[in-house]
């Protein structure tokens, strides 16, 4: 039976609060009225956290502060006891100074292990939503296959290409599918252990996020908030597809999954482009930029040529079971650059054509660089920096 939740029931614990999702959980609960633990790895590091703090000022609810780590037994015993429900954002992806493929997967299931001996000894937690990723859905398939919440990242393994096949061999080397499948097993084992403990748990599957930046700190590599980032200072990428979704609707649907009566155990919500509008080659995101910054370099693709198109899928369960109200694709890159531009974090060049690619080489860095990214894999690293040289 479903058991919906409010901010009248009790408070409520957030993981990963200090990052760039998990912040705007907080934001979103906070104005709503919940009492929130935000738990964070350092809660003594001001840059990372004094944003959290200064949500106290901005809604009907109130935020403290915890020091959590995921990988130590019995880290949230204390927070989360008397809390009523969970929001479980924190994990290791991988950008941190040491990170492997084998830590991306372990601070995905390993850590979760962890972290329900402490939901459960709390004996108070009703509900959790577990912020799993598209990665956890997205399978080999055709170019246009559309993808629902019944489609898993296990599916279709066997035409899974040399090197990314699914199994803890190559978890050890290759950080996308530690990464995928950490996630695809997490979320199966927090719905079978909530079935077992009597309580409720939720997967939230987004793709690419990006929106405001709450705080400088979450220009962080190998995010897409950062590449947009890229892209204002005149940095040229290798080409994608984009399937875009806000920021602000990845924390809003997840107070919305709490608050839900209609919904049940094992039930998980894609997070993705509302329509046609948010799916798009990476060089409509660029003439979207153009448009709203006129006059400086605007990075685009590093080479021409066409993305393939994909992966498609579309929001539907959070509209028509939870009524979000999404955010278009053009307001999240708007506001993402926006926020960039007012913390300072980015510095634009004049002049539309003054962007680096194939052949105008302007000296520019990249700050989403995946080729300094700690747990990336070898052949992906070498196969980057080909291309972009
Ligand atoms: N951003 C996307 O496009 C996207 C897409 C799909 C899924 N996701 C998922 O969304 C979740 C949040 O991602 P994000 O983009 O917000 O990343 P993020 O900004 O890097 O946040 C991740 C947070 O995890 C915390 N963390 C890492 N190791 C920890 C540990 N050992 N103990 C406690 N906390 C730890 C970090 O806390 P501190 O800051 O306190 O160090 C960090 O703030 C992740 O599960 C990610 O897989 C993100």
């Amino acid at each position: 039976m479903a058991n919906p939740i409010g901010p009248q029931d009790g408070p409520v614990a957030v993981t990963g609060s200090a990052g760039y999702i998990g912040s705007h959980i907080v934001k979103d609960l906070v104005e709503h009225g919940y009492a929130v633990r935000a738990c964070v790895r350092d809660a003594a590091n001001l840059a990372n956290t004094a944003h959290l703090n200064a949500m106290n000022a901005t809604g009907a609810g109130s935020v403290t502060l915890h020091t959590c780590d995921l990988t130590v037994a019995g880290a949230y015993d204390e927070v989360f006891s008397g809390c009523i429900g969970v929001f479980h954002a924190a994990a290791e992806m991988g950008n941190l100074v040491g990170s492997t493929p084998q830590k991306v997967y372990d601070g995905g299931l390993t850590a979760t292990r962890l972290l329900l001996d402490s939901l459960k000894k709390a004996g108070s937690v009703r509900r959790l939503v577990y912020t799993s990723s598209f990665a956890a859905v997205g399978h080999p398939a055709p170019e246009g296959h559309v993808y629902t919440e019944d489609s898993w990242a296990d599916m279709n393994k066997d035409q899974r290409r040399e090197g990314s096949t699914w199994d803890m061999d190559t978890v050890a080397r290759n950080r996308e599918v530690a990464y995928a499948m950490t996630k695809v097993d997490t979320e199966r084992y927090v719905y079978a252990e909530a079935d077992a403990h009597g309580f409720e748990a939720f997967g939230v599957c987004p793709c690419h996020v990006i929106g405001p930046l709450l705080s400088a700190t979450h220009q962080r590599p190998w995010a897409w908030q950062t590449r947009i980032g890229d892209m204002l200072e005149g940095y040229g990428h290798p080409r994608m597809f984009w399937n875009i979704v806000d920021v602000r609707d990845v924390a809003a649907t997840q107070r919305l999954i709490v608050e839900c009566p209609d919904n049940a155990n094992g039930d998980r919500y894609n997070l993705v482009a509302a329509d046609e509008s948010g799916l798009m080659p990476q060089d409509a995101v660029q003439a979207i930029l153009r448009r709203l910054y006129p006059g400086i370099g605007i990075g685009g693709n590093y080479r021409d040529g066409p993305s393939r198109r994909g992966p498609v899928a579309f929001l539907e369960k959070v509209v028509t079971q939870l009524g979000l109200e999404p955010k278009s694709a053009e307001e999240a890159i708007r506001d993402n650059a926006d926020s960039l531009l007012a913390w300072g974090l980015v510095q634009t060049r004049p002049g539309e054509d003054n962007w680096q690619r194939d052949g105008r080489d302007l000296g520019i860095k990249s700050k989403w660089n995946p080729h300094t990214y700690p747990a990336i894999d070898p052949a992906l690293r070498k196969e980057l920096e080909a291309r972009e040289r």
